[in-house]
């Protein structure tokens, strides 16, 4: 069944709220874990639909996994060598990470596959990980670039030198992944700097990586099973960030946050923007740097976005675009191409939602212009309401959730269902957070 989010307006977020388990980190840890030797103990799992995915997988390759139970899962590896042929087409459903990452991992099978997911994930371009794949020896046929995927691994792949033609932790994290069954040192390099959490859990299972400038290098050869801690996903945490940046009067803390500095592109656009956002109780979790992020309001203004952060919030425009909508004067942002194809076109999909609101943005190829709310950065209503398509997309779903803090109206955002493949428990925690929502069947 789908749901649609109706958030009554106004209001403001208090209080202190643990978010769910990063969705990159869960992700990984089962991937690595099932290639390890041993067993991999994993707490503070991601139970979201896209995680889940990633499970399943595995468990068709003929891992056994226990869990999750409360954020608790067991991978028991079988090796690199270890995989089995699956019964069946793999579904990756809206995980671009499960089908890029996994192409990688396979790519070093002596046995063919199928990839394949839901209907926005077979929009998705795959001609980013196919090519570089087939430079390292394994055939991966795509139909027109897109997926379904048949993937027609070689146990001896070579290792390659590759400048990586876009900015993408994900097509990285697959050649790294098919590196470790290849002869010989495969070096990527980053046209710009990405999420690092397969280097920092490569190293975490006893596989060095090296990092020099933009090229990181890895050699084939096993990983060992081990315990991970997975911090809450800062992705999660943006949308609570933004909602108290706007909001009068709040002032939220969110716990146990991930803080890899290659993830926290937003927390450094909304201070920019003149956001009051403070880190407490820095400390490590495995490798990756965890605090507790504390947000009260602070006026908001417009501000050009610098290029060299984009990489670094990617996933956190539609909640920054919403922060661009509540401030004094415009928001720009360029380079960004990358947003289009995303799990929906995220330009598209918040200039359109942001004029229904009345925010005349402008979407550009690689970002968009922002005007800016009407009257001073902190009149309570900084925009009208209406009803969103969320274009069946989590993150646009949760950014127009939490625009309704700033709206004269009553919002209604359409489609909402795939809020679940990375939040689960969003409505809940939200409304604990002081926010009027709920949800409906849709329209
Ligand atoms: C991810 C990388 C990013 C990000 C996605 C998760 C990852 O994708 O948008 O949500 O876990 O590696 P790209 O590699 O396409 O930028």
């Amino acid at each position: 069944m789908r749901v649609d989010f109706l958030v009554k307006p106004g209001g403001k977020l208090s209080g202190t709220l643990r978010v769910p388990g990063d969705k990159s980190i869960s992700h990984r840890t089962i991937m690595l874990g099932a290639i390890a030797a041993g067993d991999t103990h994993v707490t503070g799992f991601l139970e979201g639909e896209d995680a889940l995915a990633t499970i399943s997988i595995f468990r068709a390759l003929g891992v056994r996994i226990d869990g999750p139970e409360r954020g608790e899962v067991v991978v028991h590896g079988v090796g690199l060598r270890g995989l089995k042929e699956p019964a069946g087409v793999l579904d990756c459903g809206n995980s671009g990470t499960s089908m890029r990452l996994i192409s990688g991992l396979l790519a070093g099978q002596d046995f063919d596959c199928e990839l394949t997911g839901d209907e926005s994930l077979r929009r998705r371009p795959m001609r980013r990980v196919a090519e570089p794949l087939a430079l390292m020896g394994a055939h991966i046929e795509t139909v027109d670039g897109r997926p379904p995927l048949r993937i027609h691994g070689n146990p001896r792949l070579r290792a390659i030198d590759y400048k990586m033609p876009v900015a993408s932790a994900q097509v990285k994290s697959a050649l790294l992944l098919a590196g470790l069954y290849a002869e010989g040192e495969t070096r990527i390099r980053e046209i710009s700097q990405t999420r690092d959490h397969t280097e920092r859990m490569l190293q975490a299972f006893g596989r060095p990586v090296r990092r020099d400038g933009a090229t990181v290098s890895v050699s084939g050869g096993p990983l060992h099973g081990t315990r991970v801690e997975v911090p809450a996903d800062i992705s999660s945490a943006a949308f609570f960030m933004v909602g108290a940046a706007i909001a009068p009067g709040s002032d939220i803390t969110l716990a146990g946050v991930g803080v890899n500095p290659t993830r926290t592109g937003a927390i450094d656009i909304l201070r920019l923007m003149g956001a009051d956002i403070e880190l407490q109780n820095t400390r490590t979790f495995g490798g990756e740097p965890v605090a507790d992020v504390r947000v009260r309001y602070a006026p908001l203004n417009g501000i050009a976005i610098p290029r060299e952060l984009v990489p670094l919030a990617i996933d956190e425009f539609p909640a920054i675009f919403i922060a661009a909508a509540s401030a004094r004067g415009e928001t720009l942002l360029a380079g960004a191409e990358e947003l289009r194809v995303k799990e929906s076109d995220r330009i598209q999909a918040m200039a359109d939602g942001l004029r229904v609101l009345g925010i005349r943005a402008e979407p550009r190829a690689d970002g968009i212009r922002i005007p800016g709310c009407r009257g001073d950065a902190g009149s309570a209503q900084a925009y009208g309401g209406g009803t969103i398509d969320s274009c069946g997309d989590h993150r646009i779903a949760m950014a127009f959730a939490i625009a309704a803090l700033r709206s004269g109206a009553a919002i209604r955002v359409r489609d909402c269902t795939n809020v679940a493949t990375s939040f689960p428990g969003f409505i809940e925690l939200a409304r604990r957070g002081g926010l009027a929502i709920s949800q409906a069947p849709s329209e």
